[in-house]
C-alpha cells in the first residue's frame, strides 16, 4: 500500500471568518508572505504526494488562479530583476500536480470528501483539510502515511484536547499499539460529557482507505443537516482497521479569528523577512500595555 494522492476540502463557506471572506476564500488569507493554502500543499508534497485534489466552489477560483502561471506579471518582474519574487511565484505553480473538482453544493465535509471518489479511484488517499495549518519538523501527514502504510489501514491524526474544549471536537475510543499509535475502536462527534471516549481528538489530516466513498454514498445526513466525515469514520472504524496517530506538531485552526492571528504570529516570528523585526516591535509594544 503506498499513499500517493491527496484530497484537500476547502469549499466550506468559512462563516466563522465574516466579512473578509465573503469574497476572499479563508485559504487564500495570508500567512506573512503565503496564502494558507500553499503552507497544506507543501506540507502533503513534503510528505512525497504529487497529486492533489483541491474541493471548491464557485466562489474559490482564486485558488486555481494561484496555482497557475502569470506570464505578464512574470515578464513584469524579470524586467525589474525582482529575482526573489518571480522565483517564489514560479515556485508556487510548480509545486505539485494540482486538480480541481466543485462541491456544488455545501452538503459537509463528508459530500465533499465523497466528490474525491473518481480523482482517488480504488487506493488509500491523503486527506488535509484547507483550514488546519501545521507546524511540525516531520509533515504530520507524513507521520499518518508512515503508520497507515506500517498497519495496511487508514489513519487518523490526533492529539489531547482538554476536557473542557473536547465537545467542539471528535473524541475516540482508542487502544494503545506503540507509544504514538492507537487502535481506534470508536468514535463520537461534540459528545455530551456522558458521551467523551477519552482527550484524543481528530486534527484535520487523515489517510483513508477507498473504502470511504461508498459509507459516504449511502450516510443520511447528521448534525447540521450535513453529511459528516465523523459519521462515515465510525461505520469504517468498525468494518476495517483504523490507527489514530498522536502527531509531533503545533496544529492551528486558521478558520477562526484567534486561530488565525496566533499562526500569523508564530509564522512571522519565525520568517526570515519578519522574526527579528517583530520580536523588536512585540518587545516595545509590550512596554505600552
Ligand atoms: P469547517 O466547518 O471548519 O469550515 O469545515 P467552514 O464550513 O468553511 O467554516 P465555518 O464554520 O463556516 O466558519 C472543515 C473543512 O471542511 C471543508 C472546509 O472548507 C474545511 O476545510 N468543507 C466543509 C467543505 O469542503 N465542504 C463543506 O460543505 C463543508
Amino acid at each position: 500500500m503506498k499513499v500517493k494522492k491527496a484530497v484537500i476540502p476547502a469549499a466550506g463557506l468559512g462563516t466563522r471568518m465574516l466579512p473578509a471572506t465573503k469574497t476572499v476564500p479563508k485559504e487564500m488569507l495570508p500567512l506573512v508572505d503565503k496564502p494558507a493554502i500553499q503552507y497544506i500543499v507543501e506540507e502533503a508534497v513534503a510528505a512525497g504526494i504529487e497529486d492533489i485534489l483541491i474541493v471548491t466552489n464557485r466562489s474559490k477560483s482564486a485558488m486555481d488562479d494561484y496555482f497557475d502561471y502569470y506570464p505578464e506579471l512574470e515578464d513584469r518582474l524579470n524586467a525589474s530583476q525582482k529575482e526573489r519574487e518571480l522565483a517564489e511565484i514560479r515556485r508556487a505553480a510548480d509545486l505539485a500536480n494540482i486538480f480541481y473538482v466543485r462541491q456544488k453544493e455545501t452538503r459537509g465535509l463528508g459530500h465533499a470528501i465523497w466528490r474525491a471518489k473518481h480523482f482517488v479511484g480504488d487506493e488509500p488517499f491523503a486527506v488535509l483539510l484547507g483550514d488546519d495549518i501545521m507546524r511540525a519538523k516531520t509533515p504530520v501527514i507524513g507521520q499518518l502515511i508512515q503508520a497507515a502504510e506500517k498497519y495496511q489501514c487508514s489513519a487518523v491524526g490526533v492529539q489531547q484536547v482538554p476536557t473542557e474544549a473536547i465537545s467542539k471536537y471528535c473524541s475516540l475510543k482508542v487502544e494503545a499499539l506503540e507509544d504514538n499509535v492507537f487502535t481506534v475502536d470508536d468514535l463520537v462527534e461534540k459528545p455530551r460529557r456522558e458521551e467523551i471516549f477519552s482527550n484524543y481528538a481528530i486534527l484535520g489530516r487523515y489517510v483513508l482507505s477507498p473504502a470511504i466513498f461508498d459509507i459516504l454514498e449511502d450516510l443520511k445526513p447528521g448534525v447540521g443537516g450535513e453529511i459528516q466525515l465523523t459519521d462515515g469514520l465510525r461505520q469504517l472504524c468498525r468494518q476495517d482497521r483504523m490507527v489514530a496517530v498522536d502527531f509531533e506538531g503545533k496544529r492551528y485552526d486558521t478558520g477562526n479569528v484567534r486561530g488565525f492571528l496566533e499562526a500569523s504570529l508564530d509564522f512571522s516570528l519565525d520568517h526570515p523577512l519578519t522574526g527579528q523585526w517583530l520580536r523588536e516591535y512585540i518587545r516595545k509594544k509590550a512596554k505600552e500595555l
